[in-house]
């Protein structure tokens, strides 16, 4: 195993480019099960999830090819083994994407339940209660969900609460359907709309693409294209923070602005100069302390989740007191006993966070324990003064592309070791 020792207290400066989204890589990677023919992504990003899930597609008859640092050929289209094993989606609960396009494509699945994780138990009954409505038979024994359908038929769907994954399962499974499928309050995220183009490109008929109301009308089949997936806001917010919480100044190319508008507004009430061009992002601090700024989570195109323990690192050593409130998961909040022990004010109430900002963090030897929570640990050591000492890295692994090369590059004082 590896960990991470950072030494804290330098502004970063400097640029870096955003990778390819792994919210958006991940559904589109299992997408290729619909298509008839091979798929080529371009701008996949190097992260774990992405290997499991090439993992798991190869173990069901997948084959595919890295043609070049970013670009994926993958063949889908004729899998010979119809279970997604317990031991490949206990380790990413997004395996759950398959379900939706082994029923469109061969009418059965038999997909592990990919249980709880850190931030909270993440059931999986609306995706399950839609695909029933879209015809398919579904049980849940040992562990398993069992789906079968003699044939998919379009429905009336209505997602009692936002879900992005159930939203692109329901899509996915619709696009081979009979008829035509409507999903009312449908998840808005960017990489649901990025999974629609690029089934569109495939030769679905996809309609209300970014908004809450999403019409697919079933189609017989679907082909392989080429498809360059959106970069990651979440990444690329990430690095953004890790800047506004050493009172730096950074440039972040391969991005889109106008996907994280919630979060740059955000930065800009901290204080932090930002300016964007088509796919660039400058953020400069000037040297001041960042603001301590509220925060409230929500679907999209609210401020979201995925930025909310980074934030309450920065609100750690901001000016002022702030509270920091997470709607969407139940346990979100691992990160917050570990920035305490970094001298963190912090007290939690219910599933809000009151945080006093205080002057400095000192350095401390740390445990990740789930991907956004262990993001938030290294932006408090780059801020902290002294020694911090991450283990169990293979969380940050998941959702960021060498994360320690990059900081680098911005001039952070970061190392991975061996444990
Ligand atoms: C997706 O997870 C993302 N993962 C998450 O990113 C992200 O935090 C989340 O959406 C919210 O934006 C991927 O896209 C692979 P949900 P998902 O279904 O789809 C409850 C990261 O860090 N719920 O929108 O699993 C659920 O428990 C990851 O990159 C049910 O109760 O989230 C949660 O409280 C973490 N039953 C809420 O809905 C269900 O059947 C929203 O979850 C489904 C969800």
């Amino acid at each position: 195993m590896y960990k991470l020792v950072i030494e804290g207290g330098k502004p970063l400066h400097g640029t870096i480019k955003s990778a390819g989204s792994k919210n958006s890589s991940l559904p589109i990677l299992f997408a290729s099960i619909l298509a008839d023919s091979p798929i080529t992504l371009n701008n996949t990003p190097h992260l774990s999830d992405i290997s499991t899930t090439l993992r798991l597609l190869m173990s069901m008859g997948s084959e595919f090819i890295l043609e070049s640092d970013s670009s994926l050929f993958i063949d889908s289209s004729k899998l010979t083994n119809l279970v997604a094993d317990y031991n490949l989606v206990k380790t990413m609960r997004a395996s759950i994407l398959v379900l939706g396009p082994m029923l469109a494509k061969y009418g059965e699945a038999k997909v592990s339940l990919p249980g709880g994780c850190a931030i909270g138990t993440r059931p999986v009954n609306f995706h399950l209660k839609a695909l029933e409505e879209l015809n398919a038979t579904i049980e849940v024994k040992n562990g398993y969900i069992y789906a079968k359908s003699e044939g998919l038929v379009g429905a009336n769907i209505h997602f009692d609460q936002v879900t992005v994954t159930a939203t692109e399962n329901v899509i996915m499974a619709a696009t081979l359907a009979k008829g035509t499928t409507t999903i009312s309050n449908a998840a808005q995220e960017p990489e649901v709309s990025d999974l629609c183009f690029c089934l569109n490109k495939m030769g679905a008929k996809i309609s209300g693409i970014g908004t809450s109301t999403i019409t697919i009308e079933g189609v017989k089949n679907l082909k392989g294209v080429q498809y360059m997936v959106c970069s990651d806001r979440i990444e690329a917010a990430t690095y953004l923070v890790a800047a506004a919480i050493t009172s730096g100044s950074i440039t972040v190319k391969n991005t889109n602005p106008q996907a994280m508008r919630s979060v740059l507004g955000k930065l800009i009430e901290i204080g932090a100069d930002i300016k964007t061009e088509k796919d660039t992002i400058s953020l400069d601090m000037k040297g001041r302390r960042a603001k301590a700024v509220n925060i409230k989570t929500g679907t999209y195109p609210n401020f979201p989740t995925d930025m909310q323990a980074q934030f309450t690192a920065l609100n750690t050593i901001a000016d002022g007191h702030s509270s920091i409130t997470e709607n969407i998961f139940e346990n979100r909040f691992m990160h917050i006993p570990e920035l305490i022990r970094m001298g963190a004010d912090l007290s939690l109430e219910g599933n809000t966070v009151v945080c006093k900002g205080v002057k400095s963090l000192t350095g401390a030897h740390l445990m990740a324990t789930d991907l956004r929570a262990s993001a938030s640990l290294v932006l408090a050591g780059l801020a902290a003064k002294g020694t911090t000492t991450i283990e169990r890295v293979y969380h940050l692994d998941r959702g960021y592309e060498t994360i320690e090369e990059k900081l680098k590059l911005l001039g952070a004082n970061i190392e991975r070791v061996q444990d």
